[in-house]
């Protein structure tokens, strides 16, 4: 039988599809335990700022459909400082909080075990990035949904890229990830693809444009956004000097790619780490972060949750070049 008898839970970072799913899998499996459970807003700036309220079944109701988070999400800076983080936990003394679950990405678990360091705050973290660069967990909540809205807006480009045989750059998210780029250039058919973890030569891709279209056919080129030559817009104007006889275009996806209803691999990957993230406060497990690995539930460290390379594997990048080879 757990001591445990008040938990917190927050979203932080870039929100994620499936966040809702996760809160509401947290809340209905720890009132199903006989918990407390309160929701804090705005992720660490609501902990800092005591915006807390409890949660109940009616709360969480009508949501796993839903994209954004019902909690609200912030980027904190003052929570990086350890004031902020004092206060922070004047608030979860006020409320009695023993164990709080956040759900996010690297820099909201890099705060979060701050807490449970300095303070010996239970913490255990839900993975939710639209990024998928945690290392440990082969999904992030929100990837799947992101990659499905990625691939959908880069067919409809296609199409009028077709019938104008341009040269599309799209640029997806990922500031320090490949991943959405990769894979939504593998699921599009896209002809090339720019990504943080290689080095992009400008030339060399000028050349494989023009040798795999001939003038006669369109290409997409996606970009993911931390790529080491610029984003979409900057590495159209320093390739359009090398390629004269094209039409060049580009277009930015932004932030449709973090909304959206999350998909049903999202709903059950949140609901399944919701209910674990419970499980382990219970047994009073800290300082852990939920991970799915080869289909598999699992936790590790929380240190050893930094954003990773990990899910850019030689395979994918192969795939697509044994793919170009074949153009005709
Ligand atoms: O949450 C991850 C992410 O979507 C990155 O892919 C992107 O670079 C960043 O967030 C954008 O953040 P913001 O919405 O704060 O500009």
């Amino acid at each position: 039988m757990s001591k445990l008898k008040r938990i917190g839970v927050l979203t932080s970072g870039g929100d994620a599809p499936g966040m809702n799913a996760a809160i509401r899998a947290v809340v209905k499996s720890a009132l199903a335990k006989g918990l407390i459970v309160y929701g804090i807003e705005q992720g660490f700036k609501g902990l800092i700022e005591n915006k807390v309220r409890k949660l109940g079944y009616k709360d969480v109701n009508n949501i796993i459909q839903t994209g954004g988070t019902i909690l609200g999400s912030a980027r904190c800076e003052e929570f990086r400082e350890k004031n902020g983080r004092i206060k922070a936990q004047h608030t979860l003394l006020i409320h009695q909080i023993e164990g709080l679950v956040v759900i996010g990405g690297d820099g909201s678990f890099a705060g979060a075990n701050l807490l449970n360091e300095e303070f010996g705050t239970l913490i255990i973290g839900v993975p939710a990035t639209i990024d998928n660069d945690i290392s440990g967990t082969d999904y992030t909540i929100g990837y799947d949904t992101c990659l499905n809205t990625v691939v959908s807006a880069v067919d409809k480009i296609r199409d009028t890229a077709s019938s104008h045989r341009r040269v599309f750059f799209i640029e997806v998210m990922g500031r320090s990830s490949g991943c959405i780029a990769l894979h939504s250039a593998i699921a599009s058919g896209a002809e090339s693809v720019l990504i943080p973890e290689s080095v992009t030569d400008i030339s060399l891709l000028a050349k494989e444009i023009t040798s795999q279209n001939k003038g006669l056919r369109s290409s997409i080129i996606i970009v993911a956004e931390g790529d080491d030559a610029g984003g979409a817009k900057e590495i159209v104007s320093k390739i359009a000097p090398l390629l004269p006889d094209f039409e060049l275009r580009y277009s930015i996806l932004g932030h449709i790619q973090r909304g959206g209803s999350p998909s049903a691999f999202d709903r059950i990957l949140a609901t399944k780490m919701g209910v674990e993230a419970v499980t382990l406060l219970t047994q009073e497990k800290s300082g852990l972060i939920i991970t799915h690995q080869s289909g598999l539930i699992s936790n590790q460290s929380i240190k050893n949750s930094k954003t990773s390379v990990v899910h850019i594997d030689e395979t994918g990048i192969n795939l697509l070049n044994s793919l170009l080879t074949h153009l005709d």
